[in-house]
């Protein structure tokens, strides 16, 4: 699908002027989208730094100050992405005015579903007894939530859908090696939600800019698994099911990505980056959010960081992040937000909601 862009949320290749609703050559109006209710879950077992001492050759000094985590959450035995997606979708639609049975379309964002085969979005529409509804499944790693607000929002401003559950999940401990410490430090389980709506709703979403890059596909890899190396006892012993990642290029990438498109984004949307009352980054490494803000002139308090709690829970980290600023009243009406994430592909999204 093509890049949305332009002030009113609509895709500035198809919509000429920034309003509220548009003519569209068929007839059909673009209607602006609210994003109603946000919910998050964490599983209740906690992996500690301490925990990571008896497992792999590390220091809760060394994690703490390379990455800002402290800890994060891990599921329990036989508990899957759909499980916890259930529980952040339950806590969003408790906030909203919908009740599961009127929810019209489920958007999961995921690296990690229950199964390869069905999408998780179906376990989530059938243990949430939503529907009848559309979904599906997206997969654009820790960029996956992005992704899937920007397709959400599209469907409902073309009145394709009356409303959607939009969710961020990863089980990110289903393919970490608990035996490479370079990567088994960064990652958490979790899970995000939001209901869009036409408007009115809490935050209106304005835009969003995405990407790809696959000259860095294997930065961050599962090698096998997939069509090209099926899973195999080689493969297993090779521990290649697992994610292997290159964490200096990445860091890289990240600072340099990060600060690039919240400039873009603002400045076609005729703001600047002092105009975003809020960021809500992917919570990857608490140094690569640092510089990316040093880069972009913007205070800590304008930041939103979790990372100490969560590491990176990949698609769930900014609708996590997202329902804390919500529940913590970090959020007043008229405040401008801007979400920016980057991971695996290479990839990145950023969106702005005016609150
Ligand atoms: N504990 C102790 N030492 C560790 C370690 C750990 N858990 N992991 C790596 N080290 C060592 C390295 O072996 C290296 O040792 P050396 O200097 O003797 O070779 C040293 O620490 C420094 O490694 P380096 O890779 O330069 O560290 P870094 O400052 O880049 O931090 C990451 C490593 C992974 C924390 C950081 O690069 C990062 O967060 N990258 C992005 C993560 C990512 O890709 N996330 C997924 C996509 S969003």
């Amino acid at each position: 699908m093509g890049v949305p862009t332009g002030r009113d949320g609509a895709n500035s290749k198809i919509i000429p002027a920034p309003s509220a609703s548009t003519d569209l050559a068929e007839g059909r109006r673009l209607r602006r989208v609210g994003l109603t209710a946000t919910g998050g879950y964490v599983p209740d077992r906690i992996l500690s730094n301490q925990d990571l001492e008896a497992l792999v050759d590390t220091s809760d000094e060394w994690i703490v100050s390379r990455t800002g985590m402290r800890e994060r959450r891990i599921v329990a035995p036989g508990e899957a992405a759909s499980d916890l997606a259930v529980k952040a979708a339950e806590r969003a639609l408790e906030d909203s005015q919908l009740e599961a049975k009127d929810i019209e379309l489920i958007i999961v964002a995921t690296v990690t579903p229950d199964a390869i085969c069905p999408p998780t979005a179906c376990f989530v529409q059938e243990k949430l007894g939503v529907g009848p509804a559309a979904g599906f499944d997206i997969s654009v790693a820790c960029s996956g939530f992005a992704n899937a607000l920007s397709i959400g929002h599209n469907l409902i401003a073309s009145g394709a859908f009356g409303n959607a559950l939009v969710i961020g999940v990863d089980v990110l401990s289903a393919i970490t090696d608990y035996q490479d410490r370079e990567s088994c430090i960064l990652f958490g389980d979790g899970a995000g939600a939001v209901v869009l709506e036409p408007e009115p709703g809490k935050g209106i979403i304005l835009d969003h800019l995405l990407g790809i890059d696959g000259s860095g596909a294997e930065m961050i890899i599962v090698p096998a698994g997939g069509s090209r190396k099926p899973a195999s006892h080689e493969t297993v012993e090779a521990r290649e099911h697992f994610l292997k990642l290159n964490g200096r290029q990445v860091f890289r990438f990240a600072v340099s990505k990060m600060r690039e498109i919240v400039v873009e984004l603002t400045k076609r949307n005729g703001m600047t980056v002092d105009d975003v009352d809020l960021f809500v980054p992917h919570q990857a490494n608490l140094r690569i959010i640092e510089s990316a803000a040093e880069k972009l002139n913007i205070s800590e308090d304008r930041i939103l960081v979790n990372i100490q709690k969560t590491g990176n829970t990949s698609a769930a980290s900014i609708p996590m992040a997202l329902d804390e600023a919500v529940r913590t009243n970090r959020l007043e009406p008229g405040n401008l937000v801007c979400t920016v994430a980057f991971g695996g592909g290479l990839s990145w999204g950023a969106s702005l909601v005016r609150w």
